[in-house]
């Protein structure tokens, strides 16, 4: 009997849908599962179909990715399960090989996900792309650099409500883009910072001159000590001012709060704000990864610095969505790209060591040393001078 790829037939799949989420991730009880696949859209979830049995899930994210201040259509890729008596029989492949199949014919442009088994997503075409970093500080140790003692302190911050919702979500898209590789949320993503596995986040925002100017949602845990970390679910502050109000407001929970939590990239506005780096740790959460599926719709999408011009011609292999090679002539020019099939295919990348490029996560030359681009010296500078961009990061798991 063969395995067939398809979307759910209906919410009757739902329990079976729950039943290898929470067996794949034990992240819950199989009703919390439950009312979390029931939370989804039906349509986002594929499945692999053996008769009436489901062996194999995944729910796809549909958002952006921030790439050279331009949102590049993604669809994220979370939840991939295989039931346990039909693992090691190629399902979890087979169901990636479809999903990308079906994405290249939908023209998204990239795919990513975090991974709990890069060789099984090697297999397809994904590459490391980008990170997630995990800071904390010690909440006594929350100070403001001496010169900013000030800076922001007649801003008023007080409780959100429902109606600065859009705002919140304004502030933190503008901020976002400025950020290589931050997501260009979707529902998903913002569903989970509100509330998440039983945890209410309390969300207080920044006023300046009447405009939501940033923000925080935050939750207090209480540690093995008895006191509190404080746990930052997401933030955004918009100039000097703003990111002063917001930390000493934060600053607030210190007589309780042990540890504050957040997440970010290689880099953080809290670490420019904040009088002494030492006092914060800083440690790699996660890197995750990256599927090119439509090259062109990729490079086209995102972002160039201001001052990147140049041509390459590129010759892309792709093992898996025909045709098998692809000539490209990207042209870059204030800060644009222009895609047009054909060209002489000078320089030589496979599609998997083309989504690090296209994030900036490793260089042209790095990937040229190791053999994962071949081309002339001057093309592999000239893609290395395009690509060239602050780590990619995010600070959302999904
Ligand atoms: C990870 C998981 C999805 C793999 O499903 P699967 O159907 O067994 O995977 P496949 O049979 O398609 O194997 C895919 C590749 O990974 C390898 N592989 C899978 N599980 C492996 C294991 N436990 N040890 C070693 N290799 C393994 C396979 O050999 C295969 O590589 P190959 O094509 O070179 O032979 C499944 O084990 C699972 O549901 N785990 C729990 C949830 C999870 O970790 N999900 C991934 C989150 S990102």
């Amino acid at each position: 009997m063969s395995v067939a790829y398809a979307a759910p037939a209906g919410p009757e799949d739902l329990p079976q849908i729950a039943s290898i989420i929470s067996q794949a991730f034990a992240g819950g009880t199989s009703e919390q599962t439950i009312e979390w696949a029931t939370g989804q859209r039906l349509d986002d979830f594929r499945v692999l179909r053996r008769a009436d049995r489901i062996e194999a899930c995944l729910l796809l994210i549909p958002m952006g990715t921030f790439l050279g201040g331009q949102s590049v259509p993604t669809e994220g890729i979370a939840g991939v399960g295989v039931l346990p008596e039909c693992r090691g029989r190629g399902r979890a492949s087979l169901l990636m090989r479809q999903t990308i199949l079906e994405l290249a014919e939908r023209g998204v442009a990239v795919s990513s996900l975090y991974s709990a088994w890069q060789p099984l997503y090697r297999s397809v075409g994904f590459e490391q792309a980008g990170l997630r970093m995990e800071y904390t500080i010690s909440m006594r140790a929350l100070r403001l650099r001496r010169e900013f003692d000030r800076a922001g302190s007649d801003l008023e911050v007080r409780r959100a409500d429902d109606a600065d919702v859009p705002a919140i979500r304004g502030a933190y898209r503008s901020g976002a883009a400025g950020q290589n590789g931050w997501l260009d949320r979707g529902d998903y993503i913002w569903g989970r910072i509100p509330a998440h596995r039983g945890e209410t986040r309390q969300c207080f925002v920044v006023v300046d001159a009447g405009r939501i100017a940033g923000y925080v949602y935050l939750a207090q845990r209480r540690n093995s000590t008895g006191m509190h970390d404080i746990f930052i679910a997401d933030w955004m502050a918009h100039g000097l001012e703003s990111w002063c109000a917001l930390l000493r407001f934060v600053r607030g929970y210190a007589s309780m709060g042990d540890k504050l939590i957040w997440y970010g990239g290689a880099t953080h506005p809290a670490m420019l704000v904040l009088d002494e780096q030492r006092s914060i740790e800083g440690e790699l959460s996660h890197w995750w990864m990256l599927r090119v599926v439509d090259a062109g719709a990729a490079l086209r999408a995102r972002g160039y610095s201001l001052g990147a011009t140049g041509e390459v011609h590129l010759r892309i292999a792709d093992p898996l969505i025909a045709p098998k090679e692809r000539r490209l002539v990207l042209r870059v020019n204030d800060g644009r790209g222009v895609v047009e099939p054909g060209g002489r295919g000078d320089v030589e990348v496979g599609v998997a060591a083309l989504a690090p490029l296209l994030t900036g996560f490793v260089s042209a030359q790095s990937l040229a040393a190791l053999g994962q681009i071949r081309g002339a010296s001057a093309d592999v500078g000239v893609l290395g001078g395009l690509f060239a961009a602050e780590t990619p990061a995010t600070p959302d798991f999904f």
